[in-house]
């Protein structure tokens, strides 16, 4: 049996960022919201063990992982079926700030899980999730949510306003891990508590694009700036071209801009994408929230 899982990239509205943990890793306080740029992982009945890559021309490839090294096989070996054959075929940027890895994790519990009729508990899913890292027990749940911890510990958020988004992808990826590491360097004094979601949580809750651009918010910003200076420019020329907002998506280097309709969002794509200025990456219109991962076939 042959079973394909889809599961969805996310942009984070509010990112607040603590000083490092003991462990190394950054206390977070978060708002996901799962939007509609999707990777499919196929779990495949006869192939080689370790998992294939298929995908959009924007995806930077020299990010793939070696056969047998990715995600999805540390997910299969956590499942307890380690030679497992996986087609991903990708349109989350890689390295990007997405959290496409994660969807590609999250995807292939439930796909391992269906393919072997396992029945396991979304709390039991939800624990594997975490081990695999810390943005993959969202994939698996999408919509909106609340992230705390270290980002793996989720509470689901209403999902009934739409909003729409234009997402610039770069050709070159940005390691997650260097993008901390600077921020270390940059905020050497911050706080151990992470900036509150608050602002962000009302204005999603009101359904207020003006709001909820106000309120967006992201401590990594700076660091992933300070990496990549052109990604101000680009955050700066999506707002003249008319978005709401523009911000940095996770750790970047992708930038994705609120707008406040699918027109504008069209405008601003093409505005964005139609000239001497235009971005090395792909310039993509998306709305969100969309769902966590889920069988498509099989
Ligand atoms: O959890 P995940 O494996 O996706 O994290 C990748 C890396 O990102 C970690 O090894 C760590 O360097 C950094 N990270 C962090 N604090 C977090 C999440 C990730 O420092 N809350």
């Amino acid at each position: 049996m042959e079973v394909t899982v889809r599961a969805a990239a996310k942009i984070n509205l509010h990112l607040g960022v603590g000083a490092a943990r003991e462990d190394g890793f950054h206390p977070l306080d978060t708002v996901y919201q799962a939007v509609a740029i999707y990777d499919d992982v196929s779990v495949l009945s006869v192939g080689e063990p370790g998992t294939f890559f298929e995908g959009a021309q924007y995806l930077d490839t020299s990010a793939l992982p070696a056969l047998g090294a990715s995600i999805t096989d540390r997910a299969a070996a956590l499942m307890g079926y380690p030679d497992t054959s996986f087609i991903v075929s990708k349109q989350i940027p890689l390295a990007g700030g997405m959290a496409g890895g994660s969807a590609d994790a999250a995807a292939a519990l439930v796909a391992l899980d269906r393919v072997h009729d396992l029945s396991t508990s979304d709390e039991h899913l939800l624990v594997m999730a975490a081990e695999l890292g810390s943005d993959v027990p969202f994939a698996l749940v999408g919509g909106n949510a609340h992230g705390t911890g270290r980002g793996e510990l989720v509470e689901p958020l209403p999902t009934e306003h739409h909003w729409w988004w234009v997402v610039v992808t770069s050709d070159l990826g940005l390691s997650t891990p260097a993008v901390y590491r600077r921020w270390d360097v940059l905020f050497p004094d911050a706080d151990p508590t992470p900036a509150p979601a608050t602002r962000v949580l009302s204005a999603l809750a009101a359904g207020d694009p003006v709001a909820l651009a106000a309120a967006l918010h992201n401590d990594l910003e700076a660091a992933a700036i300070d990496l990549r200076p052109e990604l101000g420019q680009r955050i700066e020329r999506g707002e003249r071209e008319g978005a709401l907002r523009g911000m940095v998506s996770g750790s970047g280097p992708t930038c994705v801009f609120l707008c406040r309709s699918a027109g504008a969002a069209r405008a601003v794509a093409s505005a964005m994408a139609g000239d001497a200025e235009a971005p090395e990456g792909a310039v993509l219109v998306t709305h969100g929230p969309v769902a966590g991962a889920h069988v498509l076939g099989g």
